[in-house]
């Protein structure tokens, strides 16, 4: 191994932590609700009144190209229902031309203080014109100024072009002035399966899936169980 190699060399093989109690597992008898978007919201709740957790809200984001070279990132989570899961970003983006091309996405939120996890995959569409301007005019100013300002995923010569297109835009557009751009907006990620994952100290970790049920499927109640709203779900090996 050359010395620089050597250098950054770590091995973090042995780090682990403990999770969950085994009177604490997560049985198929302790679902919320027999569809994914109720147990979401009794998750996310728990997780919002977490004081550990700050960004209860923050999850990742996986795109790919028409190709299927993934890329991932951290985006905020903006709103949730039955219809799915709403975010807002740069259509320009990385991101937003990759989804351009390939709608299918996938998000993962990751609570540690609960040992929780739950993982998303989808099909991401633009939420409305009407949708992308309420949700902008909602941002503080310093946010609507600091989407207008960066074409974001653009490469930039320094930190100052970012200051000096800001002065202009904060010397244009006053406070309550500042008008959406049209590549900044929301999209709105229709799930077909959600994952509730609850880590467990013996690593016997719990994996529930719901996933929209197939055309004729049989739900044989062993491993197959019917759930509500055309949802059925399963429980996967750790
Ligand atoms: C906690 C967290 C939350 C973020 N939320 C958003 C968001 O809601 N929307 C967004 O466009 N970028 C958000 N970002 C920045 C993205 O991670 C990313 O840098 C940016 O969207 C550009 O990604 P892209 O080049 O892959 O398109 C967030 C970053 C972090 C760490």
């Amino acid at each position: 191994m050359s010395a620089q190699k050597e250098k950054y060399s770590v091995d973090i093989g042995d780090m682990r932590i403990k999770y969950k109690n085994k009177n604490e597992t997560f049985t198929e008898d302790n679902l919320i609700s027999k569809e994914p978007i109720g147990q979401f919201k009794v998750w996310f709740e728990e997780a919002c009144n977490t004081p550990q957790i700050l960004e209860p809200n923050a999850m990742i984001l996986a795109t790919a190209t028409r190709d299927g070279v993934p890329s991932a990132r951290a985006v905020l989570l903006k709103g949730f229902g039955t219809e799915g899961f709403r975010f807002y970003t740069n259509y320009d983006s990385r991101k937003g031309r990759e989804l351009s091309e390939n709608p299918h996405v996938a998000l993962t939120f990751y609570w540690e203080p609960l040992r929780q996890s739950v993982r998303i995959e989808g099909i991401a569409e633009k939420t409305s014109v009407e949708d992308s301007d309420r949700y902008f005019q909602s941002r503080p100013y310093a946010n609507q100024i600091g989407s207008t300002a960066s074409k974001q995923s653009s490469v930039i010569a320094s930190r100052q072009t970012l200051i000096v297109k800001e002065r202009e835009l904060v010397a244009q557009f006053p406070e309550g002035q500042v008008k959406r751009p049209s590549c900044w907006g929301g999209y709105l990620v229709a799930p077909h399966s959600v994952e509730f994952w609850q880590g467990q100290s013996d690593r016997l970790h719990d994996r529930i899936r719901f996933r929209r049920s197939k055309a004729n499927e049989k739900i044989d109640n062993i491993l197959v169980h019917k759930g509500e709203d055309g949802w059925v779900y399963e429980r996967l090996s750790p």
